[in-house]
């Protein structure tokens, strides 16, 4: 036969969604296994935004519709970020996509060509530089050590920058690390892109999720210029829990938005319309929910960061954001249980899921060898027990 495509070979399954799904399939044979893995929050999606799915269905709106997106869901997010934001994105330059991953592919499909670097603060999210390697690109990481509190510097983005520099992608709040940007911090690395050229991808979809006074500031409201070359990435899966539901949103200068539109009228066409009623539904009528998760997130984040602090052993990143944990479990590596040696992080895991009945994230899924992350949007009891076997798992190893 002849082979796959090239790029086929440029691109691996995500370490995340392979755990989950092992965890899925001993849930499926009956076992007890609890997953402080998947990236998603624990609580319903709000039922008012069910609801205006469910109505949809039942008007009819069950056929093709507009490619980047129902006018009524694209005026909503114009909304939001100009109410949010302070951003000016009108209902043109605004694609509703099946997801923020698709919202970032589309991004990367309009930019990012052979031989292409983009520059991205690591540990990151494990998307972003697989899908610049599929797409011919090449990943540029700057690493942000703990002690910097994972977050890249003005100067690292300077030394990072050559010719070849096309695009400069940020995620604050940051997955894994919680990590958030301040508007000073923000600001200084917006000069740096400007000043090279550069275009900004800002992942966005943790902006609700912050805790202990941090503020979650849009990159491409610093300035027009930066606004000019931004593409600022959002969706509804982690603010109203609405994962399945698959809807992202970005908002881009003209001819990017273009071009992501002509390319998603290809690719996808649109999400489906019952999603987008109810995204419009969560971001129109009661919007008291996402204040709600992030009270819920946080009640969890004190637990977590209590119960890591008795573990011996553990260093541990307090995050100003999203719903991780993201821990140094160097201590534990190099330790055995049962004749077999735990040597990194990616077998801690498989450790602690054969052991425990835990699934938990390995930091090289993210680029940082050494680490753990686990997620605590979880219900406090069922966190407290999942917590517990981390700590009888880590214990037993010597
Ligand atoms: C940083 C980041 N961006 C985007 C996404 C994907 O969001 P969506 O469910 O909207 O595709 C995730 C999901 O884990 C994420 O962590």
């Amino acid at each position: 036969m002849k082979p796959l495509a090239a790029r086929t070979g440029r691109i691996s399954t995500s370490q995340t969604v392979a755990i989950d799904a092992k965890y899925k399939r001993l849930k499926a044979e009956g076992k007890d296994v609890l997953s402080l893995g998947a990236g998603e929050p624990d609580l319903d999606t709000p039922p008012h935004a069910k609801q205006a799915a469910i109505k949809s269905i039942e008007a009819g709106h069950t056929k093709y519709s507009a490619v980047t997106g129902l006018p009524a869901l694209k005026d909503a997010v114009s909304s939001k970020f100009a109410r949010e934001n302070g951003l000016a994105y009108s209902s043109t330059d605004i694609i509703i996509s099946s997801g923020a991953k698709h919202a970032v592919f589309n991004a990367l499909l309009a930019l990012v060509q052979e031989g292409d670097e983009v520059i991205i603060p690591s540990p990151c999210w494990v998307t972003y530089p697989e899908l610049v390697r599929f797409l011919g690109g090449v990943p540029v990481l700057i690493p942000t050590p703990m002690e910097s509190g994972f977050k890249a510097t003005a100067m690292q983005l300077e030394h990072a920058v050559t010719p070849k520099t096309k695009l400069v992608i940020l995620n604050s709040p940051g997955n894994p690390t919680g990590a958030v940007y301040s508007e000073a911090e923000l600001k200084t690395l917006a000069q740096v892109i400007v000043k090279h050229d550069l275009y900004c991808l800002s992942d966005e979809i943790y902006e609700h999720i912050v805790y202990a006074g941090a503020r979650h500031v849009s990159i491409a409201s610093l300035s027009p210029d930066i606004f000019a070359r931004t593409i600022t990435v959002n969706g509804m899966s982690k603010a109203f829990a609405m994962t399945g539901w698959r809807i992202g949103y970005t908002g881009a200068p003209p001819a990017l938005a273009a071009a992501i539109g002509a390319i998603q009228s290809h690719g996808t066409h649109h999400p489906a319309n019952a999603s987008q009623f109810a995204a419009a539904a969560a971001l129109l009528e009661d919007q008291g929910f996402p204040t709600e998760l992030r009270k819920h997130l946080d009640e969890c984040r004190t637990l977590t960061l209590e119960r890591l602090a008795a573990i011996p052993g553990l260093e541990v990143f307090p995050p100003l954001g999203a719903f991780y944990a993201f821990f140094n479990v160097q201590a534990y590596l190099g330790k055995s249980h049962a004749g077999k040696t735990v040597g990194t992080s990616m077998e801690l895991c498989e450790y602690l899921l054969d052991t425990q009945l835990l699934a938990t994230v390995p930091g090289s899924a993210f680029g940082l060898e050494g680490f753990m992350r686990i997620s605590f949007a979880n219900a406090l009891d069922t966190l407290g027990l999942a917590l517990d076997r981390l700590a009888a798992g880590l214990a037993a190893l010597r």
